[in-house]
């Protein structure tokens, strides 16, 4: 990996964007996060960062952001990662961070949650740090609740507010992910939620169905249909209507299902294999619509050479 002005010392790492197949939002809990029943799928779609140091904390971007989309300070989710580390063993040296952005801004596929898994990594290696898995897995529930599961990828339910895991299998899905213009924050998409939700029973099911998993397991995309769910719709149509004829089209075209992915506006089509996910997505840009192929699951968050 060579980064145009990095340093010779410098080091990559990258992590994947996820959809949700499963996001069921239970109540509101006091610490302000909501319980959460979900399945994270990590998709080939890639953050790839690149460290080095420097005198102090700054941030560049390239690849698919606009200018001024992502924080170029100490606010960005990156450098709070490698301080977060720093804070951990005792250092405050400053540090380059550069994004390569491939995962949509803003559009609930994580990409911020990706830089942070990255980041801890490359930090860990730069620094000499030697933290185990566990202590950054630690580290990255600190900085968001998607961090965990970006830093061990594949397929994983999740409960509390996203940070506990439970690794899944899953055989190969292949999608179509069709970003938008529009950005949505997190925190407004859960808060229209509730006021939509209020009282009505937000309870959570215990667990996700065995049918489920064996859809999954078998990499089965029919069977996987009729279990596919996203809480968040609502919020995020209400939001951005444009995601309302987004997933109009996505049936459309002839997906099998279309999913707001996560807090959206970003939503994901599923094919039933790789050649109908190209062609759903040759039709979806017939309408005007960006469309990228990926496939799933992807690995978590490792270092490049
Ligand atoms: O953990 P993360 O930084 O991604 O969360 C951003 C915001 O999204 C939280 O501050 C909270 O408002 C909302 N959130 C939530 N319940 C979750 C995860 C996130 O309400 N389980």
């Amino acid at each position: 990996m060579r980064v145009l002005g990095a340093p010779q010392g410098a080091i990559s790492a990258r992590a994947p964007g996820k959809i949700n197949l499963i996001l069921r939002v239970g109540p509101l809990r006091e610490d302000g996060f909501h319980e959460l029943l979900t399945c994270f799928q990590a998709v080939e779609m890639w953050e790839t960062i690149t460290v080095w140091p420097a005198a102090t904390d700054t941030v560049s971007i390239a690849g698919d952001a606009v200018a001024g989309e992502v924080p170029l300070d100490a606010s960005n989710i990156a450098v709070r990662a490698a301080r977060a580390i720093g804070d951990k063993i005792g250092r405050d040296d400053g540090v380059h961070v550069h994004i390569d952005k491939k995962v949509p801004v803003g559009g609930g596929m994580a990409g911020g949650s990706a830089d942070a898994a990255a980041t801890l990594l490359a930090i860990n290696e730069l620094w000499g740090a030697g933290l185990t898995r566990e202590e950054l897995s630690e580290i990255a529930a600190s900085l968001g609740s998607d961090v965990p599961f970006l830093l061990e990828g594949g397929t994983a339910i999740a409960y509390g507010r996203g940070e506990i895991l439970e690794p899944v299998r899953s055989l190969p899905l292949h999608w179509v992910i069709v970003p938008s213009a529009s950005h949505l924050s997190t925190p407004e998409g859960y808060r229209l939620l509730d006021i939509q939700r209020e009282g009505f029973d937000v309870s959570l099911p215990e667990d996700v169905l065995a049918t489920f998993l064996n859809a999954l397991y078998h990499g089965d995309p029919v069977a996987l249909t009729p279990h596919l769910r996203n809480d968040m719709t609502p919020a995020a149509i209400a939001l951005v209507p444009e995601v309302a004829s987004t997933l109009e089209l996505g049936i459309h075209v002839g997906a099998l299902a279309a999913m707001v992915s996560g807090s959206g506006p970003t939503c994901a089509f599923l094919a039933q294999d790789r050649d109908h996910a190209h062609a759903l997505a040759t039709r979806t840009r017939e309408r005007g619509r960006h469309a990228r192929v990926v496939s799933s699951p992807a690995r978590g968050a490792h270092l490049v050479s």
